[in-house]
């Protein structure tokens, strides 16, 4: 097995995913782009191990260190380049069933396009779905937004590249996929979703709900919380080792790790990809 690292850097993640990498803050005070660039690279991890466990096509995750992950190398193409125009259909009700099980396991991608879904050059499933550190539950107070905006993002590219734009058919029972031949021509967050896993609870995605009742989910819960807990020890003791001290103005980096945890201050992107403040 070929393998691949992939280095987070923060400052060069996609701006939507401002607002859910609140949650990585969440009792967290430091004002170090490295630490939260490890934050992210440990949520990916988990998002990625959880979703490998479950039977779900992602790269096999191997380890994660500091910012890094290594995991399986997918041979393959990047959607955004694929051109079969014998495949497509299937492909395109694939992605929308993939998208629905994903959220039936209790998790929404956020960021799930032509750029982070590979089409492999062989064996089955043809795709595989990669880069999860924006990943929500579906308890998220914007989870249907994020689901339809994931469902959107794979009609746009279809009809864009295939001219493809199914309708419902209501003439049609099918039920098990979308777009032509079946019922549904993509999913629907209300119609489709039904709980039967929760992965966000068990990674602690954004917008899990936190119910005290006991349930094994709880208790999985807690000892994930303790799990946190030991670690935040651990990551002092790795800041003072390492001194990964911001050469810019701590203020203004209090303010933008303010921004980020609390959403209280816009954020935009400078041309490197570093959070500034928009005032
Ligand atoms: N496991 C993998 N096997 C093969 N190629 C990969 C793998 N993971 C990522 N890539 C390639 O690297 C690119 C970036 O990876 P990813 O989407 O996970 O990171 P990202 O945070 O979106 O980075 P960037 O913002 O720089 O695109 C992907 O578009 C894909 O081409
Ligand atoms: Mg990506």
């Amino acid at each position: 097995v070929q393998k691949v690292v992939k280095i987070a850097r923060l400052g060069r993640t996609s701006f939507r995913t401002v607002k859910n990498n609140r949650d990585y803050l969440k009792n967290k005070q430091t004002s170090n782009w490295m630490y939260l660039s490890r934050l992210a690279a440990e949520k990916e991890y988990q998002f990625m191990t959880v979703l490998h466990n479950n039977g779900f096509s992602v790269p096999t995750p191997y380890d994660h260190s500091r910012h890094c992950i290594l995991m399986e190398w997918i041979d393959g193409t990047l959607m955004k380049h694929y051109r079969d125009t014998s495949t497509y259909k299937k492909l395109y009700s694939d992605l929308m069933s993939f998208i629905v099980k994903l959220a039936n396991h209790g998790l929404i991608h956020c960021d799930f396009n032509e750029f982070n879904i590979i089409i492999k050059n062989e064996g089955s499933p043809n795709f595989i779905v990669i880069d999860f550190p924006q990943c929500v539950s579906i308890e998220h107070p914007d989870a249907k937004a994020y689901f339809d905006r994931d469902v959107q993002g794979i009609r746009d590219f279809f009809e864009k590249k295939f001219k493809y734009t199914p309708q419902h058919d209501p003439t049609m029972f099918d039920t098990e996929g979308y777009g032509e031949g079946y019922k549904y021509a993509y999913p629907n967050f209300k119609r489709d979703v039904v709980r039967c896993a929760s992965l966000d609870v068990e990674v602690m995605a954004s917008g899990y709900a936190k119910k005290k009742t006991g349930s094994k989910e709880d208790k999985d819960l807690e000892k994930a919380d303790d799990d946190e807990e030991e670690e935040e020890e651990e990551e002092e003791e790795y800041d003072d080792e390492d001194a990964f001290e911001e050469e810019e103005s701590d203020s203004e980096n209090e303010k933008i790790i303010a921004a980020l945890s609390l959403g209280d201050k816009p954020l935009k992107m400078d041309k490197l990809g570093n959070y500034i403040l928009d005032e």
